[in-house]
């Protein structure tokens, strides 16, 4: 038996494996139910007592060295990048999960699209703003209520510094270093200073637009909002405009689209009325142009703006404005879009 064992730790000592499989059936061969250490432990019931000592001590050699081998091999193999990569299929498809487009996201994009159609580019600007920009050359009194603390966030007191609560500024900032034609659209977010409910937040998604040439009419304005309203909700859809006031346009309207659920009869969505409102718009007034060094004798304009949480609401009947910001997969997967 002594010979046995020492001819077995010679083998132990030599062995070398250059891949998981060897190495298993190395382990196997010795360390298996019927491997060859438990084959020798069996056999030690037939070992002549004063020999039992001896022969314990070099099974349990046999047995440690095979353990110690077959650890340093499977280090080597593992960090072996030859090993390793044999054992990666490159060319499997990945499974990551696709993310989609945040709801906001696609309804501003076939918002730009629709605009894009018809000649307007897209502008942007700074979310932080002066008080010109945000509110001076669009005609605002000095005391309009629309600049007390309730509606702005002001981040610096004289000369005003706030976040901005129209993408309007961005028009100004477009007209003061564009001469007419121009027509344009801004997307982007706004910031007010409201509580937060299933209908309001204190930041949130505008997109306004611009057009300035010679012989804008009120005409124009109708039907370009009437072209639009069609092309996002549907060819069957309305328009309706009723009066309003803006004080950076004159005259001014609201304009309401057909009740896209009911198809005008009557929901609790547009309240039993057929109408949902979902912009504000007008003629520019002409101290507006004059503020941005427009001729207003030669040029006129008809602006409209309108809040994308809204629109995406009426679109994919969301009940719930909060939705939108709370990063929950289980609604947010519920939208795909193409682009
Ligand atoms: N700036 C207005 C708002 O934020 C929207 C608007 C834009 C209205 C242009 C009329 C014309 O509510």
């Amino acid at each position: 038996m002594k010979t046995k064992i020492e001819e077995y730790l010679r083998e132990v000592d030599d062995f070398k494996a250059d891949s998981i499989e060897k190495l298993e059936e190395f382990r196997i061969k010795f360390l298996s139910k019927k491997g060859l250490v438990p084959a020798l432990f069996a056999d030690f019931k037939n070992v002549a007592p004063e020999e039992r000592k001896e022969m314990g001590q070099l099974i349990n050699k046999l047995k440690g060295s095979v353990q110690e081998k077959i650890v340093s091999i499977k280090e080597g193999l593992e960090t072996s990048p030859d090993v390793a990569s044999a054992h990666l299929d490159l060319s499997l498809p990945a499974h990551a999960p696709l993310g989609s487009r945040h709801p906001l996201s696609i309804v501003r994009n076939d918002i730009i699209d629709i605009f894009s159609r018809i000649g307007f580019t897209v502008s942007e600007g700074p979310e932080i703003e002066d008080d010109f920009h945000n509110f001076t050359a669009l005609n605002f009194p000095p005391d309009h209520p629309a600049r007390d603390m309730q509606d702005t966030f002001f981040i610096e007191k004289d000369p005003d510094i706030a976040l901005r609560t129209h993408t309007s500024s961005v028009q100004v900032r477009v007209m003061e270093t564009t001469q007419p034609p121009i027509r344009t659209i801004s997307p982007g977010r706004v910031f007010r200073n409201e509580a937060i409910s299933a209908r309001a937040h204190c930041i949130f998604h505008q997109v306004e637009g611009l057009y300035v040439d010679t012989n804008v009419s009120f005409a124009d304005l109708k039907q370009t909002l009437f072209y639009f309203a069609k092309e996002l909700f549907g060819e069957g859809t309305k328009t309706r405009f009723r009066p309003s006031y803006f004080p950076f346009t004159e005259p001014s309207a609201e304009m309401d689209v057909s009740c896209n659920i009911c198809g005008g009869k009557g929901c609790n969505v547009c309240k039993y009325t057929g109408w949902v409102e979902i912009l504000g718009c007008g003629m520019v007034d002409p101290n507006v142009l004059e503020s941005c060094k427009i001729d207003s004798k030669k040029y006129t304009g008809f602006a409209f703006g309108m809040g994308i949480e809204r629109i995406t609401m009426l679109k994919y009947q969301i009940n719930d404005l909060r939705l939108f910001f709370e990063n929950d997969l289980k609604f947010l997967e519920q939208f795909k879009a193409s682009y």
